[in-house]
């Protein structure tokens, strides 16, 4: 299989998005880095790529009529940097069908609790972790799956858990959770770069090396 020519979508700070950047430096990915999109011109995210000199690209849904027009113009650019595999680190948009079809089983996303719990719309950031707390769980933890046409619902390709405490805020919880993120999802990245993971009946198989 070929080489993993990433494209990936960011709405914020890009603390997944260095964890990954991170991972390919140390010799742990094999991956490339192709291009950065975000939705919003002030996130941390597009500065941080710059610096680290991949290419960062703003684009606005605000300037476009539609939701398919602009997805249509992500495809553009993905297609510009022959991106072969899409990452979701912190995107808070819709995607539309058109995209995700693109890339069959080739859009990962992680998520900051234990799917299929705390996912679906409206589920995100501190939303995530309040909700968790208000329940009273004793543990949550991150989830890497695979995107499909339902929000938080595709293949589950790595979770990990840690521990809920009873004196936690929504913010020591997403800290603790933070760190796994970062832990998870260059480690599940990479067993499609080992072109390890096969998908049956929306679940995905790990294939021993
Ligand atoms: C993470 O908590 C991730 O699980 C969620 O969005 C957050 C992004 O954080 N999808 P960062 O921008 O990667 O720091």
């Amino acid at each position: 299989m070929s080489k993993l020519r990433l494209g990936v979508l960011a709405s914020g700070r890009g603390s997944n998005f260095k964890a990954i950047l991170a991972a390919i430096q140390r010799g742990r990915l094999d991956a490339e880095v192709c291009v950065l999109i975000s939705n919003k011109n002030s996130a941390g995210v597009l500065s941080y790529a710059t610096q680290s000199g991949i290419p960062a690209e703003y684009l606005s849904r605000n300037n476009f009529a539609s939701h398919q027009e602009h997805d249509a113009e992500l495809v553009k650019i993905f297609n510009k940097y022959r991106v072969n595999f899409v990452l979701l680190a912190g995107y808070l948009k819709f995607l539309t069908p058109e995209l995700i079809n693109y890339y069959p089983n080739r859009i990962l996303n992680i998520h900051p609790a234990l799917l299929p719990s705390f996912g679906g719309e409206g589920m995100y950031g501190v939303h995530v972790h309040n909700a968790v707390l208000k329940h009273g769980c004793k543990i949550s933890g991150a989830t890497v799956h695979l995107v499909d046409e339902i929000y938080d619902h595709g293949p589950i390709i790595l979770q990990k858990s840690v521990p809920v405490f009873e004196n936690d805020t929504e913010e020591t919880l997403a800290a603790r959770v933070l760190k796994v993120e970062h832990e998870i999802f260059p480690i599940a990245l990479q067993l499609f770069a080992e072109n390890r993971i096969r998908i049956h009946d929306n679940r995905a198989l790990i294939c021993k090396k």
